[in-house]
């Protein structure tokens, strides 16, 4: 038998599992170019630069062109990630985006996505858990790979947060930002890949983040637009001690699974909302400062591109290396959480 069954405990390997394992073979991720700076927010709303850094972290976000949708940052991100893989779009078995800000309610964001990178074999559809989607979309994808339905899928994580922000509301405008994050998804002999994704939803605290308007419940309308039912809205303070508290709590819970301490974690990739989320949660799992990737101040919260970008470029910067293990955790509206523990 490979080291695979030896290293450490696969939870996947349980129950005489006999799947295959399932491996990200590449990542690849982009920002628009347009950035907007805390100094630019200062012109637009009453805040300040010294406010936004200290109670978040946040320096500066990118912003898509007016004519740059959530499929055309998803579809640069991808390609990115298929020509690393040396995969060609053909190849593609399977497309899954996880967005809020879909290029429209349907068709799937997905389905133009495999238009535009020629990926005409692959099925498409879009998942939405907001800012948890990547790990969520990871946790599909793979057990399309693991039942050997799929040789080949394609997760991507992509926002277009801009189009859906309050640009005169102070307490969201200065959080947010563009961009996506894409991997590729094969089974990769004698390797654990993906050991665990824990995933959880509490649907009771739905009204702390949510968008109100644009389905069945409130259609555009010329009242809902007056009414800006159409931006994203947020219970901030109730939101960041849930984020803390559930990805504490996933991230726990994807080691204990596998039977893996904090120590052993190379690169502990967070969603990227906030530092002071971010470094509450290190603390509280005993983690190092320099286990933690952060960039955040380059992007603020990118949604479910959040950790996907931030994978890339801690894969590309170097602070992760095949072999190694790192722990993702995400947090979102939903509420929505999730953890996942993989073997790089
Ligand atoms: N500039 C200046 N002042 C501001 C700003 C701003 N941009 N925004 C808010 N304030 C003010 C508020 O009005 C408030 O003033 P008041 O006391 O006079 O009412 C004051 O600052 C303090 O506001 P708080 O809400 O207490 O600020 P807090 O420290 O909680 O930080 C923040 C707010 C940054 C939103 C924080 O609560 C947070 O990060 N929450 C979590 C967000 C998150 O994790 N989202 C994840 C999921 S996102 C998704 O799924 C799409």
């Amino acid at each position: 038998m490979s080291d695979t069954t030896t290293k450490f405990k696969n939870p996947r390997a349980a129950h005489q599992f006999v799947g295959r394992t399932c491996s990200i073979e590449a990542v690849g991720s982009y920002v628009p170019e347009r950035i907007v700076t805390n100094a630019d927010l200062e012109k637009m709303v009453e805040t300040t630069n010294e406010w936004i850094v200290t109670r978040t972290g946040i320096e500066q976000r990118r912003v898509a062109a007016k004519e740059e949708y959530t499929s055309d940052i998803a579809a640069k991100a991808a390609r990115i990630a298929l020509e690393r893989a040396n995969i060609s779009a053909e190849q593609v078995d399977l497309i899954i985006v996880a967005t809020i800000t879909p290029d429209m309610p349907f068709p799937s964001t997905a389905c133009l996505v495999q238009q535009k990178i020629g990926a005409f074999r692959a099925a498409a559809f879009d998942i939405e858990a907001a800012c948890s989607g990547f790990i969520f979309a990871l946790e599909i994808g793979q057990q399309f790979i693991m039942s050997r339905t799929y040789n080949t899928v394609l997760v991507i994580g992509a926002e277009k947060l801009s189009s859906i922000i309050n640009w005169e509301d102070r307490n969201t405008c200065v959080l947010f930002g563009d961009g996506a994050g894409a991997a590729v998804l094969q089974n990769r002999p004698n390797t654990h890949g993906l050991l665990t994704a824990c995933m959880g939803s509490d649907g009771t605290r739905a009204e702390l983040l949510a968008m109100p308007g644009g389905g069945s419940r409130c259609p555009a309308t010329a009242e809902s637009v007056a009414n800006k039912m159409h931006f994203l809205r947020m219970d901030g303070k109730e939101t960041f001690k849930n984020a803390v508290n559930a990805m504490m709590t996933a991230a726990k819970e994807a080691l204990k699974r596998c039977e893996l301490d904090i120590t052993q974690i190379k690169c502990i990739i967070p969603h990227q909302a906030n530092r002071r989320i971010i470094d509450a949660v290190a603390e509280r799992l005993d983690a190092k400062p320099e286990q933690v990737f952060v960039n955040l101040h380059k992007y603020g919260n990118t949604s479910a591109a959040s950790v996907a970008i931030a994978l890339d470029e801690a894969v590309q910067s170097g602070r992760i290396q095949r072999g190694d293990l790192i722990l993702l955790v995400v947090f979102g509206a939903g509420l929505t959480w999730g953890a996942a523990v993989i073997e790089w």
